[in-house]
């Protein structure tokens, strides 16, 4: 099979890398990849929002599969587009329509979802500029820290978490009525604090059956000790030890088959990946939010602990038949870090020349932000290269990871030292 995958980050790499090593496999395109995907694969010069670009792509290379990365373009309906269209509409895609894309492109769907049937999140409302006072009057019958969300995409900056009332009030107003967050605030979720350990659980479903992946927990700020700003996240890994054999079971029957059922009996014809963002707390699961794709950099830890052939799976989304594959997961822990560029989360320069990844052989190194130009790695983005390792216990995997970053080097490269500091 042909097989293209939209997307140029980490998570992308792991996928072309993993679907790469499938029999079913004929030729892999990346569109528009990174200088890692280009090793392995075909990278296109095409926005995966540019659908019309998109088609010509797969018309041209006779692909036989999409394989959707980031939210962006399910979100703006790249699947219906395929299905609207008589030359593409038996491709299949793997990834959700846009009715199943507002689980993650709408905060207010998302919420209305989970109450509608009865998916453990937090207690909310929303609100909209003509509601604001109802807001502050809904904000005063909580208690401190206060949670806003930005309905809409947001980048990931869309989430606050305040510490006093009034501070709540003041961007509440800034985003309803001076649009924070451009139009993706123009209505605001308010919700309940839940107070617990985060982690995250990986679902693939065909839409009538579905397989829960191994679970993971990442580092989403810029500093050591969980401090300072939010990224797209600095390291992960999994499994995640205090999610035991009982708190999955709890995660599959409170949030995952009511998800799956939720899904079917409100019309919703789901094939892909769902990310739930979980909280524990006190060994109840909670849900934070849903994603529609893959996290990125989960699935650099989530895929390589995957033994079965990712293709076959896909197929299974594909055809409905997912209930008869197997999913084979490896025992071992996956750890992963990210080497971000010198002021990421904000500005930050690209072009600096990476070298020493081919020195690296005890760690798998999947490109985020890379390009090559003659003939050399240049960082192209503010996440560069995340380096996975597996090892019988999480010190292990880490002391791998860590040591293969002694070998690689770029002006300005900095990353976490203590990934995982929590577990260990
Ligand atoms: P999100 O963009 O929904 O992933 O939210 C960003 C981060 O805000 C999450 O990863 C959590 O750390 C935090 N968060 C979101 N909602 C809540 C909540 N209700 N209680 C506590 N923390 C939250
Ligand atoms: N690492 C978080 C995400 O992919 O959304």
């Amino acid at each position: 099979m042909n097989i293209l995958i939209l997307g140029s980050g980490g998570r992308e790499h792991a996928f072309a890398v993993k679907l790469s090593q499938s029999k079913k496999t004929t030729s892999l395109f990346v569109a528009p990849g990174n200088a890692g995907t280009a090793k392995i694969a075909h990278n296109l010069a095409i926005d995966p929002t540019d659908f019309p670009a998109v088609k010509k792509g797969v018309l041209m290379h006779a692909i036989n599969m999409v394989i959707v990365g980031p939210e962006a373009p399910l979100v703006a309906g790249v699947h219906d587009y395929f299905l609207s269209d008589p030359e593409l509409k038996h491709i299949p895609v793997i990834g959700p329509k846009k009715d199943g894309a507002l689980l993650e492109g709408s905060k207010d769907f998302s919420k209305q979802f989970m109450q509608k049937h009865t998916i453990p999140t937090a207690k909310y409302q929303s609100f909209t500029k003509e509601s604001l006072t109802e807001g502050y009057a809904f904000l005063e019958t909580l208690s401190a820290p206060f949670v806003l969300k930005a309905d809409g995409l947001a980048a990931g900056k869309g989430v606050l978490i305040l510490d006093s009332l009034e501070d709540a009030k003041s961007e509440l107003e800034e985003m309803l009525n001076h649009e924070k967050f451009g139009d993706a605030s123009s209505t605001v979720v308010i919700e309940e604090f839940l107070d617990g350990i985060e982690l995250s659980v990986f679902v693939l479903t065909d839409g009538k059956s579905y397989k829960v992946l191994p679970s993971a927990k990442d580092y989403k700020r810029i500093g050591e000790g969980d401090k300072g700003l939010n990224t797209g996240g600095m390291g992960a890994i999994s499994p995640v030890p205090f999610a035991d054999t009982d708190f999955l079971q709890k995660v599959e029957d409170r949030v995952v088959k009511p998800t799956i059922n939720g899904l079917q009996k409100d019309g919703i014809d789901y094939r892909g990946f769902i990310f739930i963002g979980l909280m524990n707390v006190e060994g109840s699961p909670f849900v934070i939010e849903y994603n529609v794709r893959m996290g990125d950099p989960e699935t650099e830890v989530v895929i390589p602990r995957i033994d079965s052939d990712l293709l076959e799976l896909f197929q299974g989304v594909a055809n409905q038949n997912l209930n008869e594959k197997l999913v084979s997961i490896n025992p071992k822990t996956a750890t992963t870090v990210m080497l971000v560029s010198k002021g990421y989360p904000e500005a930050y320069h690209k072009g600096k020349e990476i070298t020493g990844v081919q020195n690296v052989d005890n760690s798998t190194v999947f490109h985020a932000g890379t390009k090559i130009e003659d003939g050399k790695i240049l960082t192209n983005g503010g996440r560069v290269l995340a380096i996975t390792s597996l090892g019988d216990t999480i010190e292990e995997a880490l002391e791998a990871s860590y040591s293969s970053i002694s070998n690689i080097h770029f002006d300005g490269m900095n990353y976490r030292k203590d990934i995982g500091f929590d577990l260990v």
